[in-house]
């Protein structure tokens, strides 16, 4: 008889640590309606392949990447306040996509791409180098637990990589409402040598960055909101 090996493998492939978790969404009807009919338009599939940002927009601007932009109000919002910049804006929860298209239908936004998957894959394989003029990163999922934090991503590797892809006086800007994520992300920052930041310390809400309903709830609470604003030297 064969003598059966139960050992295990001896390279398991590794499962990388992943920012967010996909959840099961309701989608709301409009939102169904907004992908079937903006989708082939506004979303842009993932592929390990650059993408050609002057001939997705038919125009060469400054580009901004949004990282995990949620229901994508805020997205909308600069968007529309921004039209001379383009944004690419990833999200891995389908009812934001939906809910950021129906935005940029009713807003009538032209501005604006939509890549479905997660960001960290986005940034490596489809944005080339010092290509991006900034990168927005609005309230990312704070991860409380102190065995969850490994998941945060203001990470030391991940804002390393970041920075290749940002062009030479590129901005990243990060906003929070959770404190101890605000520390780790001045700290991570400040401690990347391509990076310089623009205050001393935190930083004035940026003009162009709308309150979301959320943070106003919070800000009468008495509750924080950090913005970190640092420029690639
Ligand atoms: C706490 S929500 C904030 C949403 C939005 N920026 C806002 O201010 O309301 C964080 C969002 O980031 C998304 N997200 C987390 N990691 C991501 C990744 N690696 N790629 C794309 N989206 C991601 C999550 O699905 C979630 O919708």
């Amino acid at each position: 008889m064969e003598e059966q090996n139960n050992n295990p493998p001896q390279n398991p492939p590794r499962r990388a640590i992943k920012s967010f978790v996909t959840r099961a969404g309701r989608m709301g009807t409009g939102q169904i309606k907004a992908l079937a009919e903006l989708g082939p338009k506004f979303v842009l599939p993932y592929q390990a392949e650059r993408l050609d940002a002057e001939a997705i927009f038919g125009r060469k601007a400054p580009l901004v990447l949004e990282i995990g932009f949620g229901m994508g109000g805020a997205t909308a919002e600069i968007a529309a306040t921004l039209p001379d910049h383009d944004f690419i804006g990833c999200e891995v929860h389908e009812p934001g996509v939906g809910a950021l298209l129906k935005l940029i239908d009713e807003k009538q936004i032209a501005n604006i791409r939509i890549v479905q998957h997660d960001a960290v894959e986005v940034l490596r394989d489809m944005i080339g180098p010092e290509l991006l003029a900034g990168v927005h990163i609005f309230f990312p999922d704070p991860w409380h637990k102190k065995r969850h934090n490994k998941r945060r991503l203001i990470q030391p590797e991940f804002v390393a990589k970041l920075v290749q892809h940002l062009a030479p006086g590129g901005y990243l800007h990060c906003a929070t409402d959770w404190q101890p994520y605000a520390e780790q992300m001045l700290e991570v920052l400040s401690a990347e040598p391509h990076l310089l930041n623009t205050a001393a310390g935190y930083a004035d809400k940026p003009a162009y960055r709308p309150l979301t309903k959320f943070e106003n709830r919070g800000i009468k609470l008495g509750h924080g909101v950090w913005d970190l604003v640092f420029r690639k030297r």
